[in-house]
């Protein structure tokens, strides 16, 4: 097996895997569809969406394993389902920063929803510039025999927080590592200056919801 743990499995049947998968997905597509429920209420009650769109995926098998094989933990289905937060992953990303407390807030009060670990990276962003409000939380999945809690990592994030963290991932991924720690500097600076730029968009907002001159059309 080589260090990435390509190729490397959890389980001897694939089929042990597709149900773990399968039970993760379900929590995905759960957790996604509440989030656009918010969305559309908040549509509703107060004529806008907080949300600019969702995405959500299950950790591929080689993925888990290649994290299992970094943390130096046993590769099995029990182990991943123990160590592994990220296996169902769900990120929302809404217009301002005021939206993703609003909508943390308003979930973590729904039935169901536990929550197990809050990482806020906005309030305390990381020292490369990285933003977003992490939670870990717990749902339940109802199946055709078995009903059972399952862990989803939900990343709330503003659309350039979005836009840098797809930038940074993909620099500091794909490039080879001296060159990006030139950059180290120059991508907090940028990502600085995105959060200055989207505090001024949403005190413009506040101003403009607030006019009493607003005119219908
Ligand atoms: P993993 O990074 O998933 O092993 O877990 P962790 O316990 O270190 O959690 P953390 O909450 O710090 O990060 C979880 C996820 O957030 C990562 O898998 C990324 O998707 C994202 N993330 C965290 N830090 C960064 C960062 O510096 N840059 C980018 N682009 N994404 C980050
Ligand atoms: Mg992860």
């Amino acid at each position: 097996m080589n260090r990435t743990g390509n190729g490397a499995a959890l389980c001897e049947d694939p089929h042990d895997f597709l149900v773990i998968q399968n039970l993760y997905d379900a929590a995905v597509r759960q957790l996604t569809l509440k989030f656009n429920i918010l969305n559309s209420e908040f549509n509703v009650l107060y004529a806008r969406n907080p949300i600019h769109h969702i995405d959500g995926r299950v950790k591929s098998q080689s993925s888990i394993v290649a994290k299992l094989i970094k943390r130096g933990l046993p590769l099995s289905i029990e182990s991943a389902r123990k160590n592994i937060n990220d296996i169902a992953g769900v990120r929302v990303v809404c217009g301002y920063i005021e939206d993703i407390y609003k909508i943390a807030r308003v979930f973590l009060n729904q039935t169901g929803v536990r929550l197990l670990k809050e990482k806020d990276y906005i309030k305390t962003p990381k020292s490369n510039g990285y933003r977003s409000l992490h939670l870990i939380v717990e749902i339940p999945v109802s199946l055709s025999t078995i009903q059972m809690g399952v862990p989803v990592e939900i990343q709330l994030r503003t659309i350039s927080m979005n836009m840098w963290a797809s930038l940074e991932h993909e620099v500091s991924y794909k490039v080879n590592s001296d060159l990006v720690d030139s950059y180290k500097k120059e991508l907090k600076a940028c990502a600085d200056d995105l959060y200055a730029v989207e505090e001024r968009m949403q005190k413009i907002c506040h101003s403009i919801r607030e006019c009493p001159c607003k005119t219908e059309n």
